[in-house]
Order: structure tokens, then C-alpha cells, then sequence
């Protein structure tokens, strides 16, 4: 597939993200809410987990209004969670996406409820009723079913059992010298449940076989946790320019990463391992269309931001 293709598709899709998340987050919530919400959102972040959900949509056939939906939706829990995430009770961050982070522009507390209310708006973009779905004209809409299975899957990944379970095992480790089990299910959890829920909400939007699916889910689990392995990485060998956030903040924080407890060039190894696995269910899926899944597997693993 020519790379410039891809560059396209991704250009229109992001294109079509930002669009929809500029439509539903609102400017208009109380106290400036809206605009600690618009500010952690949109215009930033690479979309790297929209681009899954729209690639698995389009690889099984999928709707196209729910694809864009759950690509909005799974960005909104994301961008919470780095709202989070950065506050001074967590990792303490005064950088993200190239600005300023969310509760130093706003304080502490509006930080806090952008958050809520941008995961509580996520499963409002996920359960549109016929008045929402207007501007997809003419659209079949999102069938009740689609909209619960949906919302299951993104809850599940955003929970106790995915996100915010990780994000308590990574606050519980500070300092603690981890071994390589521990840090990969701490990983899998707070990174990678919703990479793979990514794509297995793309993968809702049409149908599959049991054996495709399974093979999305593997591609998904492998993928999450690649992505992780390599944000351990970028954080010591990229500058802070570069990340849009404070690079070599791990080792400030006595994190345990897959650097400390691998060394770089094993986790280096580990990463090209994950994106091969990756590949290998990718191919076992059998699926004509997982051109775009593909070459996202191997951007994540050599990106440098
Ligand atoms: C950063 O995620 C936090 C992690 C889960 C590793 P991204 O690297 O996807 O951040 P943005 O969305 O591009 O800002
Ligand atoms: C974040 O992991 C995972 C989230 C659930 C937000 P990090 O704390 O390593 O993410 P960055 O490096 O701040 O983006
Ligand atoms: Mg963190
Ligand atoms: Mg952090
Ligand atoms: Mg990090």
C-alpha cells in the first residue's frame, strides 16, 4: 500500500474527528467548564487511537457514523485520562501536547471535572438518539445493540479492570523495583485495554468471525502494550520539544518503565517484537481490508513523539 495513500486516508479521517469532537464537546458548559474540556481535546495528540477504531471499522466493513462516534469517544476518555494524569496528585506535569497542561491553565479542581464530565460526554457520543444522528443524513444510525455493545467495551477498558486499574498500579510502584510481569500487566492495563478496545469497537461497527475477531484482539493486545514500551522509551531518548510533553520524567518520578527494568535496547527489541506479533495476528485474520491496521502497527512502534 503507498504510503502516500495512507496519508491521505489519514488527513481525511483526523480531519473528520476533529470536526465531530469541535460539534459535541460543548463551548457552553457552566463556569468554563467547556473551555477546559475544548482545551484538553481538541486541536492535539497525535489520534493514534481514533486512526484504530476508523482502520478496524473500514477493515471489517463497518458503520461508518458508528466508527466516528466510537473514535471520538475512545479520544475523549483518552484525553481525560492525560488530564488526569498530569495533575499534581498523579504524575505532576506541566506540559501536554505542546501546551500547557490542563489544571495549570485552569486549576486543579476544573482540571479534575473536565475530566468527568469528557468521560461522562464519551458514552453520550456512544448512545446518539434519532435527533443526534441529523447530521449523518440519510445514515442508518447506530443501532441500540451497536451503541451498548460499544459502550461495554469502552467501559471495560476504561475501568477498574483497564485505565484506571493501571493508573493505581502505576501510582502504587513508585520506586518499587517491578518485575517484567507486573510491569507488563500494569502496562497492558493503563495503556493498552484502550488500544485494543480501539480496535475491537471498530471491529463491532461490521461483523466478523469469531476467529477474525480473536485475531483483532491479539493485534490489539500486542499493539497497546508496543505503544507503552515505546512511551517509556521516548521519554529518555527524545527531548521535550519533541514530545509535546517534560521528557525524562519517569527517572524524575522513580518510575518503573520497561527502560529501567529491561534496559533500552531490550526494550528496544521487546517494541519490534510486540509490532511483529502485531503483524502476525493482523495476517492471521485473513482480512483483505487491514492495509491501514498494518501500517499503524508499524508507526507506533517507530514514531519519535
Ligand atoms: C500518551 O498517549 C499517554 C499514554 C497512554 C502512553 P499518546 O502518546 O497517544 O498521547 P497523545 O494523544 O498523542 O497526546
Ligand atoms: C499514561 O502513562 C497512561 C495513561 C493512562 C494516561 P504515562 O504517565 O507514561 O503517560 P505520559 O508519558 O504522561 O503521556
Ligand atoms: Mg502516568
Ligand atoms: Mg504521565
Ligand atoms: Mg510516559
Amino acid at each position: 500500500m503507498k504510503p502516500a495513500e495512507f496519508d491521505r486516508w489519514v488527513r481525511t479521517e483526523l480531519d473528520a474527528v476533529e470536526e465531530a469532537l469541535t460539534a459535541w464537546v460543548p463551548d457552553n458548559a457552566p463556569a468554563g467548564l467547556g473551555q477546559a474540556m475544548r482545551y484538553g481535546v481538541l486541536d492535539g495528540g497525535k489520534r493514534v487511537r481514533p486512526l484504530l477504531v476508523l482502520a478496524a471499522s473500514q477493515a471489517v466493513g463497518g458503520l461508518y457514523e458508528a466508527a466516528l462516534r466510537a473514535a471520538c469517544a475512545v479520544e475523549l476518555i483518552h484525553a481525560y485520562s492525560l488530564i488526569h494524569d498530569d495533575m499534581p496528585c498523579m504524575d505532576d506535569d506541566v506540559l501536554r501536547r505542546g501546551k500547557p497542561t490542563v489544571h495549570v491553565q485552569f486549576g486543579e479542581a476544573q482540571a479534575m471535572l473536565a475530566g468527568d464530565a469528557m468521560q461522562a460526554l464519551a458514552f453520550e457520543v456512544l448512545t446518539p438518539g434519532e435527533a443526534d444522528s441529523a447530521h449523518f443524513p440519510g445514515g442508518p444510525g447506530v443501532p441500540p445493540v451497536l451503541q451498548a455493545r460499544l459502550c461495554a467495551l469502552l467501559a471495560r477498558a476504561a475501568g477498574h479492570a483497564g485505565m484506571a486499574g493501571g493508573q493505581a498500579i502505576d501510582l502504587a510502584s513508585i520506586g518499587l523495583p517491578l518485575d517484567e510481569h507486573v510491569l507488563r500487566d500494569m502496562h497492558h492495563r493503563k495503556t493498552g485495554a484502550l488500544l485494543q478496545a480501539s480496535v475491537l469497537m471498530g471491529a463491532a461497527t461490521g461483523s466478523t468471525s469469531d476467529a477474525e475477531w480473536a485475531a483483532l484482539s491479539d493485534y490489539g493486545d500486542a499493539l497497546g502494550l508496543a505503544f507503552q514500551v515505546v512511551d517509556d522509551i521516548l521519554d529518555v531518548t527524545q527531548a521535550s520539544e519533541t514530545l509535546g510533553k517534560t521528557a525524562g520524567k519517569d527517572l524524575h518520578h522513580n518510575k518503573p518503565t520497561y527502560v529501567t527494568v529491561l534496559g533500552l535496547e531490550a526494550a528496544r527489541r521487546h517494541a519490534a517484537e510486540l509490532r511483529d506479533k502485531a503483524q502476525a495476528a493482523l495476517a492471521r485474520s485473513g482480512l483483505a481490508n487491514a492495509a491501514w491496521l498494518s501500517l499503524l502497527a508499524d508507526k507506533v512502534v517507530e514514531r519519535e513523539h
